[in-house]
């Protein structure tokens, strides 16, 4: 008898397995697993949500109209060329079905965010990953990694889960010297947490070039991870081709709604803007305080670095046994680190306490 075989390289694909958000025996876990915002959603999106169950019955807008003019007035970018997707991860997905097939290379940084590899695979394309410096992506390593079988390159800036960040100048540079026929996507889901200076989100890029796109997230900041809503903004060619390959209701009326309010509470977002910058200098400082290796993140979660796997493991057994869900980093190749999200401040402070008493306890 014969079964339904997959296509070549899907069954190659480790499923993605997403932070932890339970622990067995624990009634309220602290879980600081999924780079989620700590002061959750902004209220005035909480009150969008439950007033969108008036209309469940009815199909959402499938163009996300009024979400896009307020993600175009806020930006101060052109709706037409912006395209909503369920999180970023299914424009991630769109964008790799349209532009790489079997044959094609996705070209990503070696610790870049692991749904680049998992999507290409899924479009039977192949991911290469180029070395990092110092867990930062490397312009140069990137652009010797171009062959004449890439067709795009994915940077997320910053990335998860290194929170290692580019100046706009060196991601101008990338592009510059890319081929004109290479799809760059800027991945900025974090892009609300960067302080520095020198950056760019993107939007500039694709402003100047029509082979760039910017992804964007409501699940960081604006804390709707479980409502599924991200954006590309792109040029008019590269969001006519995503608009033809996404299913038409692809961003519900609830997660639309709230979005447009989400984005009007500016205070909400200046305010986890501000809990983030605190919380992450005071983490870094004092989990470097107790030997453990911090490096600079401009993202909203820390990646601690050890000796080796055998004490990430120990270290993240422990503060499992504590109720702290953090997350192993192992499926990035990077398996003496741990990542933590940026908690409240009860949770900063008891994963510290929890840190300090596993140190002591060697
Ligand atoms: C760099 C990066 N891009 C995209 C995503 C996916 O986000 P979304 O919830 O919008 O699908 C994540 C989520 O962790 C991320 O870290």
């Amino acid at each position: 008898m014969g079964k339904p075989i997959p296509r070549p390289g899907i069954m190659d694909i480790a499923a993605y397995v997403g932070g932890k958000h339970s622990v067995a025996g624990v009634d309220r876990a602290m879980v600081l697993s999924a780079n989620e915002n700590p002061l959750g959603a902004s209220k005035k999106a909480v009150e969008a949500y439950r007033a969108a169950a008036d209309s469940l019955y009815r199909y959402p807008d499938g163009g996300a109209h009024a979400l896009r003019d307020a993600i175009g007035k806020r930006f101060d970018l052109d709706p037409a060329r912006i395209v909503c997707g369920a999180g970023s991860d299914e424009l991630i997905a769109l964008l790799i079905k349209a532009y790489a097939g079997p044959g094609d290379e996705v070209l990503y940084s070696q610790h870049g965010f692991l749904m680049y590899a998992i999507s290409a695979k899924s479009a039977g394309a192949t991911p290469v990953a180029a070395p990092e410096k110092n867990l930062t992506a490397d312009i140069d390593a990137l652009l010797a990694h171009v062959t004449e079988n890439t067709r795009m390159l994915f940077l997320a800036n910053p990335n998860n889960p290194t929170g290692s960040c580019l100046p706009s100048s060196e991601v101008r540079r990338l592009r510059e010297r890319l081929r004109e026929d290479v799809l760059l996507v800027i991945d900025a889901a974090y892009a609300e947490y960067v302080e520095r200076d020198d950056y760019t989100a993107g939007e500039d890029l694709v402003q100047d070039f029509d082979n760039v796109v910017m992804l964007r997230t409501f699940s960081k900041i604006f804390g709707l991870a479980s409502l599924r809503l991200g954006w590309a903004f792109a040029s008019p060619a590269v969001t006519d081709v995503l608009n033809r390959v996404r299913g038409p209701f692809n961003t519900s009326t609830a997660a639309q709604t709230a979005g447009v309010a989400a984005l009007a509470d500016r205070a909400h977002v200046e305010a986890s803007q501000k809990h983030n910058s605190r919380w992450r200098a005071w983490l870094r400082q004092q989990i470097g305080g107790l030997g453990i290796e911090v490096p600079r993140s401009d993202g909203n979660f820390i990646l601690m670095r050890f000796a080796d796997r055998a004490r990430a493991d120990a270290a993240y057994e422990f503060l499992m046994s504590r109720g702290i869900i953090t997350r192993l980093m192992g499926g990035y190749g990077l398996a003496d680190s741990i990542r933590v999200t940026v908690g409240r401040e009860d949770e900063n402070r008891a994963l510290v306490a929890a840190l300090a008493e596993h140190r002591g306890a060697k």
